[in-house]
């Protein structure tokens, strides 16, 4: 690095050249700031004026280092020497809503309590940021990246629950909305009014330069409006005239979605300096919303660009710089060759396994396990220094985003595939246990997507209506099962809070008129706390599936081994999967019975696979004898260890 643009850079800051902090700064920018600088080059290097938008973007960051809090420091040293903190068996995350959990921000520190009881050492808090009234799209329409939305509290109190919850060994992670703004914050304000500056922060073009664009782009939201672009007269009133020169305005999402342009560097200097300040606000993971979405090429499909990579990359790079404890985590829910390229040490530590999840589902509905054992054997391996976020269910709708190719070797056609799986989720398909909802679907293409709280889609909002107790035993079954998946699955293991007590779906959404025309807020419902109540109460349908969730937790955090990747394992019967952990701590085994009927995993298959010891079922307390074959009951979930 060229020690002129330092000392510039210090002379700008009016720090003292030996001052600690500066050394410190200057000592990682030794490290990394070639790397930083390359990857910029990379994306604005055609510009003149490239080298002085690099020393901006660095001032930028020198000057989050410089106010990040001592205590965040120590965190940074202490990650720092171990970078692998978050591979651990003692990991558990949940997700929640501020507003509908616990009411306002000081409401989830009053929960911290409870998500100690739970276990959790991680904490997805949904968009807490000042948004628009009305539909946000549930915050993911942010109008500032400082400010928390009034109705839940300060910043303050924002940094008062960062260190709470440190204090319980609880990490939190925030969202970094990073595609769009709200179209009221005040760069969208200025830009839709004509300001020349903040103009060049969107995408706002004639229609005909749109259509050139549309030609290749998905429909992410076909209900909310038709291609990726809203009018601008939108905002401005002037009433458009559907003439070819009529300006419009990139809106992936939502009309009041307004997507960022990062070809400017200007908007990744701004965006910088928000995701820093997030980062010391005690932020420790920032969930990178909408990845795939972030770079856009005329004549592309304007997702998953290589410049994509390369954008968040040089954030990275940043944050290894201002804010070293942070972590990344990417939302990518796109065709699994591509979920994986955003996966890296230097790109996102973490990742969403929309795979895993998908085909959970996928299994349940077909009791069959085998694109479940093509994923695990094909799909699980990941770089070891980053670890997948295995989940359930979370806020946003199931895509059935399991790839065409990897179903056509097994011979099942993706198109009918997925459509078989939307009508037995919705209830449509004969003899089908769930209740979910379609989300998006698009006569179009024939595409859809499904919303429903996990207690629905998984058989228990039904056999309660119809009061049948052998269906609810069964589903209460089919919960554990997948959850007592991703509690294996090594990485992180995700609950979307109100699931662990078996929430059923909430209908309320089609009364407001800001949530009716997005079924997601079927699975968002308002934290029932007297039916938190009763997880304490036996017998239960909140305690059943409470406990059953506890108990599996409790095992998997004294399993050092399940901290670890997978290697699928070949069980001798296509409604059994079968995984194992080689751990130095000896082997474990997983077998998941997939069917309402019992099954047995083949003892002459395992032995093949060297796994033919005496056994221990850590979830019942079984011996269990490997040398013959293994009876499976109902949905039975085995972690086997040898006895
Ligand atoms: C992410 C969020 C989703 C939101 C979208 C737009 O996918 O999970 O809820 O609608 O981004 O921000
Ligand atoms: C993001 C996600 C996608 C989701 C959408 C809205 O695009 O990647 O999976 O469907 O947001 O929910």
């Amino acid at each position: 690095m060229n020690a002129s643009t330092l000392a510039g850079i210090a002379q700008a800051l009016e720090i003292q050249p030996h001052h600690q902090d500066w050394h410190a700064f200057v000592q990682r920018v030794e490290t990394h700031g070639s790397h930083l600088h390359a990857l910029l080059f990379s994306l604005y290097g055609q510009r003149e004026d490239f080298e002085a938008q690099f020393t901006r973007i660095l001032t930028t960051t020198a000057r989050a280092w410089l106010e990040r809090p001592a205590d965040l420091k120590r965190l940074d040293a202490e990650r720092e020497i171990n970078p692998r903190w978050f591979q651990s068996e003692q990991m558990l995350g949940g997700i929640a809503y501020v507003d509908l959990f616990a009411g306002s921000l000081d409401g989830i520190r009053a929960k911290v309590p409870y998500f100690k009881e739970l276990g959790l050492t991680y904490v997805h808090l949904m968009p807490l940021f000042k948004c628009p009234e009305g539909n946000s799209d549930g915050g993911y329409a942010v109008s500032s990246y400082r400010e928390v939305n009034p109705s839940l509290g300060t910043l303050d109190q924002l940094r008062d629950l960062t260190r709470e919850l440190r204090a319980n060994g609880i990490s939190l992670c925030l969202d970094f909305i990073f595609n769009h703004t709200s179209d009221e914050h005040e760069w969208a304000r200025k830009a839709l009014a004509g300001d020349p500056e903040y103009r060049d922060f969107y995408y706002i073009m004639s229609r005909a330069e749109a259509d050139a664009y549309d030609r290749n782009l998905r429909e992410i939201f076909p209900d909310q409006h038709p291609g990726a672009f809203t009018p601008l007269s939108h905002w401005t009133g002037t009433p458009a005239n559907n003439a070819p020169s009529d300006p419009w305005v990139w809106t992936t999402f939502n009309s009041f979605q307004v997507d960022l342009r990062y070809e400017n560097p200007a908007v990744f200097d701004a965006m910088a300096g928000e995701m820093l300040f997030l980062a010391n606000a005690g932020v420790d993971v920032l969930r990178m919303d909408a990845v795939a979405f972030i770079w856009k090429q005329l004549g592309t499909i304007c997702e998953n660009l290589p410049e994509a990579h390369t954008l968040i990359q040089a954030f990275n790079a940043l944050s290894r710089i201002a804010a070293p404890s942070l972590l990344f985590k990417s939302e990518a829910i796109v065709h699994p060759n591509d979920v994986a390229k955003y996966i890296r040490p230097d790109e996102c530590q973490i990742s969403y396994n929309p795979l895993l999840m998908a085909l959970l589902w996928n299994s349940l509905a077909t009791r069959e396990v085998n694109l479940l054992a093509q994923a695990i054997h094909s799909r699980s391996k990941i770089h070891s220094d980053c670890a997948w976020v295995n989940y359930v269910r979370c806020h946003d709708d199931i895509g059935w985003t399991f790839s065409d190719e990897d179903a056509s070797l097994l011979g099942i056609n993706g198109y009918e595939h997925r459509r078989f799986l939307n009508q037995f989720y919705t209830g449509r398909f004969e003899n089908s246990f769930a209740r979910g909802l379609p989300f998006q679907e698009n006569p179009k293409t024939g595409d859809a997507r499904l919303s429903g709280m996990t207690a629905a889609l998984a058989g228990l909002e039904k056999a309660l209506a119809d009061g049948n107790e052998f269906e609810i035993d069964l589903a209460i079954r089919r919960i554990l099962l997948i959850h007592g998946i991703i509690l294996s699955f090594g990485g992180i293991p995700l609950i979307y809070l109100n699931d662990e007590i078996g929430a059923l779906n909430d209908y309320g959404f089609r009364e407001d008129p800001h949530k009716a025309g997005d079924s997601r807020w079927v699975h968002r419902p308002v934290a029932n706390w007297a039916d938190y109540d009763l997880r304490q109460t036996t017998g239960t349908i909140q305690s059943r599936v409470y406990s059953g969730l506890r108990h599996l937790i409790d095992m998997r955090k004294a399993q050092p081994a399940l901290a670890t990747g997978v290697e699928a394992v070949e069980t001798g019967n296509p409604h059994v999967l079968g995984y194992a952990h080689y751990h130095a701590t000896g082997p474990l085994l997983v077998l998941a019975n997939f069917s309402e009927r019992p099954q047995m995993a083949s003892a002459q298959t395992l032995h093949q696979q060297g796994l033919s010891w005496p056994a221990i079922d850590l979830i019942t307390g079984n011996r269990v004898a490997l040398h013959e074959d293994v009876a499976l009951s109902p949905y039975q979930l085995a972690w086997l260890r040898p006895a």
